[in-house]
């Protein structure tokens, strides 16, 4: 165990490892090259919007041309917003005497001269011509979520059990970026879901072999199954997303026999909730709280601004759930809000994490961004009536002693500089999402435990660590010589692991850093760290430094 100052720390090379192979691998008292804190930008947050909510299973491909072309035009392509994304509904469970998935030619017929009715190529083409990327659905299972639909009739076997890599080398093929995968049909099974996913996620990798495309997976089992235990890297994949809880709202589409339903604020709050996992958020790996309902009938502005801010404080990927040919103004406006969307977007890709709550609903939350000093910070009122909340900055990880600049990101408007606190009163269920920029905190470093420690052939354990904060942000400052990112397993106290990813750092001489947070739940410096290679050659581990 080493243990030292954030400004000591010490480094260690491949040269020093060559030399000293077999000896302590921490030399303490070194200066820390620069590079070991230059944190590495991960996958943020996918963006988009998703045809369920709004659609349910009449989704076609007039739906789909008018919503990405509305996406373009009203300014949402503008502030981030990607990918377009066909759900349920696209395919009615046919597939040829060869297995593959036969479309319907009516609902997506050619769309340009030369091309054959009947083949999602078509649509890929005309989302890609936008400049945006598509997205396409299916289940794990052998029967998809039409088996209980919410409209029109019943479809079986709309799922891609027994045709894994068949189907997703076609939505590759097709062109799709981003595939999300349904749980119906495995769960009605009692299929194991970390299975079945990581199945997936082997296909996927197959797939994009062939295409030599990304095509994004997004896990649908609603939380039941904790995939926040298990579906970071699943398969051994750079980004994935994972639901966390139930489906935000039931699809509300005009004219049809449920047109009259409404988003409710209580269940927002409660999906945001169930998707607070901060420990398997990181490098890249995202909670799902389901799609926005930001837009639709239900909220009022504010209720959306606040389900806006939730979403963007917790990472949480931004979908859209609302038809985008008929957004309101004020509705456009929490969407595309840029600096509400720079917190969600933000490249150290953490989770927030709720610091302080006073009484039965006053809380303060935060998130740590890329840019030193910089935090981003909610003060929620869930009560109902109004309130003053105070964030200190020492509950931020910021030095108490220096002032700190404060400014509304819905007023955008900077509100001055203060001294160790802020406070506003804050509307009953209203917040106020702020940046706080001021000096960061102390941490503290340690180098790996034993003699062979930084070499990724084998585990890398940190002993006797110690934290402020039971929930603290670690930075682990590492190097990987390899162009992809290479994946180690991180346990801390023998809890299950998580799978971190490393994004390339040029070299085996430039270090560099990723941010993850931990749960450090014994007490005083009685805390075990270790990281497992479940990949390649080529990583690294220098040293971790926590809060
Ligand atoms: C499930 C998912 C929803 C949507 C529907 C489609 O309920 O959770 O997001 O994809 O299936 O049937």
């Amino acid at each position: 165990m080493g243990k030292d100052s954030d400004s000591k720390h010490a480094r260690v090379t491949l040269a020093v490892l060559s030399v000293f192979a077999g000896m302590a691998l921490f030399l303490p008292g070194a200066k820390q090259a620069a590079s070991a804190q230059r944190p590495m930008a991960v996958p943020p947050p996918p963006m988009g919007w998703s045809s369920w909510n709004s659609f349910s299973n009449t989704v076609d491909a007039k739906v789909i041309m008018d919503q990405a072309k509305a996406m373009v035009a009203n300014g949402m392509a503008k502030a981030g917003y990607q990918y377009v994304n066909i759900d349920e509904g696209w395919w009615l469970g046919q597939r040829d005497a060869e297995g593959n998935i036969v479309v319907e030619a009516k609902a997506w017929p050619a769309l340009a001269s030369g091309e054959r009715a009947g083949d999602m190529a078509n649509i890929v083409r005309f989302i890609h011509a936008l400049g945006l990327k598509a997205g396409i659905y299916t289940d794990a299972g052998m029967d998809g979520c039409s088996m209980y639909p919410d409209l029109g009739p019943v479809y079986q076997h709309v799922g891609s059990e027994g045709h894994y890599e068949q189907d997703f080398l076609q939505f590759a093929k097709w062109g799709f970026d981003y595939v999300k995968v349904d749980w119906c049909g495995g769960d009605k099974e009692k299929l194991d879901p970390a299975a079945q996913y990581a199945e997936i996620a082997r296909a996927i990798g197959k797939a994009e072999a062939v295409t030599g495309r990304r095509l994004y997976l997004s896990i649908c089992e609603w939380g039941n199954n904790s995939p926040w235990t298990w579906a970071a890297n699943v398969g051994g994949a750079p980004a994935d997303i994972w639901r966390t809880s139930g489906d935000i709202v039931a699809p509300i589409v005009p004219h049809e026999k449920h047109s009259g339903r409404l988003a409710t604020f209580p269940v927002v709050l409660s999906n945001f909730d169930q998707g607070i996992h901060p420990e398997a958020e990181h490098t890249g790996f995202y909670n799902d709280p389901d799609m926005m309902v930001v837009g639709m009938p239900g909220l009022t502005d504010a209720q959306n601004r606040v389900h806006m801010s939730l979403w963007a404080i917790s990472a949480a990927p931004l979908l859209a759930g609302a038809d985008l040919t008929t957004l309101s103004d004020a509705a456009l406006a929490t969407l595309t809000n840029p600096e509400v969307i720079a917190v969600d977007q933000d490249s150290l890709g953490l989770q927030g994490i709720k610091v302080a709550s006073y009484g039965d609903g006053l809380e303060v939350w935060t998130k740590a961004l890329s840019t030193p000093g910089e935090r981003a910070v909610l003060l929620l009122n869930r009560t109902g009536d109004p309130a003053t909340i105070a964030v200190n900055w020492s509950d931020l990880g910021l030095t108490d002693s220096s002032p700190a600049m404060v400014r509304d990101l819905w007023a955008r408007k900077d509100l001055g500089s203060f001294n160790s606190t802020y406070s506003a009163n804050i509307q009953s269920n209203d917040a106020a999402m702020l940046i706080v920029h001021g000096s960061e905190g102390k941490l503290t470093t340690y180098a790996p435990a034993g003699a062979d420690g930084a070499r990724m052939d084998q585990e890398v354990t940190f002993t006797h660590v110690s934290s402020r904060v039971h929930m603290a942000r670690v930075r682990i400052s590492y190097t990987n010589s390899e162009k992809a990112p290479r994946f180690a397993d991180l346990r801390v106290n023998g809890r299950s692991a998580t799978g971190i990813a490393f994004p390339p750092t040029g070299s085996d001489t430039t270090a560099g850093a990723v941010w993850i947070e931990a749960l450090f739940d014994r007490e005083g410096a009685n805390n075990v760290l270790s990281l497992s290679p479940i990949s390649g050659p080529g990583l690294s581990i220098e040293s971790i430094a926590i809060e």
